[in-house]
């Protein structure tokens, strides 16, 4: 490997150091967070209602600004960089509603690389090829509202594959989906090559996809671990009013005890 490539790989994806956020009402919702994310990473962001994980999200993009430093793949989140940084960081929204709003869905997926300043041609093709990956190609002439909720998630999901974003962060994906399109998310997700960091209270979809967790609690993070380690920490989650998963891994009812022990 050359000096370079080693020094870009060192880069990490996000790196938030001492984040503080209030809103205007004075609910202090980050109250201090450091968190660092390597490249390549899937990590899940966990916590109770209100803990602070979408005001966490809603910081990367720089939706809502606190104080502390947000860097994204090494460079420092600032009014000056904010442009360039939404086309590092993608964030989908828990509702599709609040993402989509355009008269179809091709325009929708459209939107992200028109507003990054491609030309025509190749806003048209990232759009289609983002469509294709969310196996949405056939809706392109559609109306967004019109559409299920899970086929407005994979709208949502294209409409931030398409500006190319090499980090992702979701907020409760699986949210209010019915058990076939949760299950199709899931796919979805796992098929995409990218930096992720996923909010949810799905702790089989953090099992089956993203091997480190996060958990964050009145807005500081209290864990930061391996999720095979975190989710069946019985004390831990119900401490702070999260359910535990009961079985470790869909192999476990299975498998002899000693033998997935041994396989981890
Ligand atoms: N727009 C808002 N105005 C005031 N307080 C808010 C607002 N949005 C969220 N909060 C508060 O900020 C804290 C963190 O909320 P949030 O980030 O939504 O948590 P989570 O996503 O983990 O459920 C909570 O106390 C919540 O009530
Ligand atoms: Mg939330």
């Amino acid at each position: 490997m050359t000096a370079d490539a080693e020094r870009a790989e060192a880069v990490p994806a996000l790196e938030l150091s001492a984040l503080r956020f209030s809103y205007p009402d004075g609910t202090e919702a980050l109250r201090g967070v450091d968190l660092r994310i390597e490249q390549g990473e899937k990590v899940a962001l966990l916590g109770p209602n209100g803990a602070g994980k979408s005001t966490l999200l809603l910081q990367l993009p720089g939706v809502l600004r606190g104080s502390g430093t947000i860097r994204v793949l090494g460079e420092v989140l600032t009014d000056r960089t904010v442009k360039a940084i939404r086309s590092r960081v993608g964030l989908l929204f828990s509702n599709p509603d609040d993402q989509l709003f355009s008269p179809t869905v091709l325009e929708d997926v459209a939107y992200g690389p028109l507003y990054m300043g491609f030309p025509p041609d190749e806003v048209l093709a990232r759009a289609r090829r983002a469509l294709a990956e969310v196996g949405m190609e056939a809706f392109e002439a559609r109306t967004p509202h019109h559409l299920s909720l899970g086929q407005k998630k994979r709208v949502a999901i294209a409409s931030v594959l398409s500006m190319g974003t090499p980090i992702l962060a979701f907020d409760e994906p699986s949210a209010s989906l019915d058990t076939a399109s949760r299950r199709e998310l899931i796919q979805l997700l796992a098929s995409l090559d990218r930096t992720l960091l996923i909010s949810t209270h799905d702790l089989a979809l953090v099992r089956d996809l993203l091997p480190r967790s996060v958990l964050l609690v009145e807005g500081q993070v209290v864990a930061d671990r391996r999720t095979a380690d975190l989710i069946y920490d019985a004390d831990l989650l119900e401490a702070h009013g999260l359910e535990p998963l009961e079985f470790r891994g869909a192999e476990a009812p299975q498998t002899a005890v000693g033998e997935s022990t041994a396989a981890r």
